[in-house]
């Protein structure tokens, strides 16, 4: 099915979601839902013979399970599954050495510019940011030690686009991997690898659990050498999420289209209304005409999802008392969720971009990011109206 305009979706997705790893015959009992193993480790017939398993942090049955979904849903040969979103950054980035270099978009999640910035860079690895929807800037950044390109669209929270393609035909030329974070819209809207992509990241906390109660990252990806090199970096830094937590997310998934497809309508709705708002400077969103790279997300996309950011007419005043007026969407981090959440990037989600490039980008205190959830359409357009009414008194 396609959403008006966009990429047609494929129809088995939601089969593939809600069958794919989850083989009952895998398990002795034949179990439909897969068992949560806790067991951190596993008998040996004899030293180093074993079924599979034999410690929790090199492998896992239920995190096995969760494992196999995601590979699918991303038309993936290979999934794995990290302790956090940013864990999943962190392993993708240890495939690099120290002396190597990569290139990232300058309008990313505030928390992957910190670990980028503070630590990455004390490991002797350095990053060039670009604007990602200016190809000429991207070619013009590369240089013999570059690495990889780390793509994040759309962007947080300023929702630009970049052609997943156009960069990895730039970044192949000269050997380069390119790793795409996905969490915005999920691989029901997106799906990199097949756009060229060597690997996608994900902050599962966000759509892919849809449940604002796991932190959880993972990494899918076609090529054999990179699965085997961040398998073994998920042994042996660690950061490996719980089998409970695996049984959640797993579950989760099984309903992804469903709750994707009501974000993107009520998102769309939401972001109509606030365009033709008084009270509204600029509306960011790729699904409405306005957005300067409109035309590549429909040709990108099979959907948009529930995260738009807009700015609102004003100063920090204005927004501040908007945000305390709201009473259905609450004021918290963290979006994807089934309820609507609102946020303040420049002292929240992004306080720890440097103020220049938040003011470079636009990351001014009068834009807001909003994840639209679940409700319905018309509270939270009220919501939205009395709170941006409250915002000017
Ligand atoms: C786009 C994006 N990528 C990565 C992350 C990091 O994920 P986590 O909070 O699961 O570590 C976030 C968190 O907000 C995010 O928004």
């Amino acid at each position: 099915m396609s959403a008006a305009g966009f990429l047609p979706n494929d129809s088995s997705f939601a089969t593939r979601a809600i069958h794919d790893g989850q083989d009952p015959e895998k398990w002795s009992s034949h179990c439909m839902i897969p068992p949560i193993v806790m067991s951190t480790t596993f008998k040996q017939s004899e030293p180093c013979v074993f079924k599979g398993y034999d410690y929790s942090r090199s492998g896992n049955p239920t995190r096995d399970v969760l494992e196999s979904c995601l590979a699918s849903l991303d038309d993936a040969k290979y999934g794995l599954a990290y302790a956090s979103g940013l864990g999943a950054t962190t392993t993708v980035i240890h495939l690099l050495n120290a002396g190597d270099h990569f290139v990232a978009m300058d309008d990313l999640y505030g928390g992957t510019v910190r670990y980028f910035n503070k630590i990455v860079k004390r490991m002797n690895i350095n990053v060039t940011y670009v604007d990602g929807t200016d190809h000429n800037e991207i070619e013009a950044a590369i240089r013999d030690n570059t690495k990889l390109i780390w793509i994040e669209t759309p962007t947080n929270p300023l929702l630009k686009v970049a052609d997943i393609k156009k960069i990895c035909d730039i970044a192949h030329k000269k050997n380069i991997l390119v790793a795409v974070d996905n969490t915005f819209l999920t691989p029901y809207f997106q799906r990199p690898l097949n756009l060229g992509a060597d690997m996608v990241v994900y902050s599962l906390t966000k759509y892919m659990n849809g449940h604002s109660d796991i932190i959880m990252g993972a990494v899918t990806t076609n090529n054999q050498e990179v699965y085997e090199n961040l398998k073994f970096l998920q042994k042996s830094l660690g950061i490996v999420p719980s089998p409970f937590d695996c049984y959640l997310v797993n579950r989760s998934l099984k309903t992804l289209h469903i709750r994707m497809k009501e974000h993107m309508a009520n998102g769309l709705a939401v972001g109509k209304f606030l365009e033709s708002h008084p009270l509204v400077e600029k509306v960011n969103h790729p699904g409405l005409p306005a957005h300067p790279q409109y035309e590549l997300t429909l040709r990108q996309c099979h959907g948009h999802s529930g995260m738009i950011s807009f700015y609102i007419k004003g100063g920090l005043k204005e927004a501040k008392r908007f945000l305390s007026a709201l009473k259905v969407i609450t004021l918290a981090e963290s979006l994807g969720g089934f309820e609507s959440l609102a946020e303040i990037p420049s002292l929240m989600t992004h306080a720890s971009v440097p103020p220049e490039q938040r003011e470079k980008l636009g990351l001014t205190d009068n834009l807001i990011r909003l994840s639209v959830g679940l409700e319905s359409s018309e509270d939270l357009i009220k919501d939205l109206d009395q709170a941006l009414q409250a915002s000017a008194k």
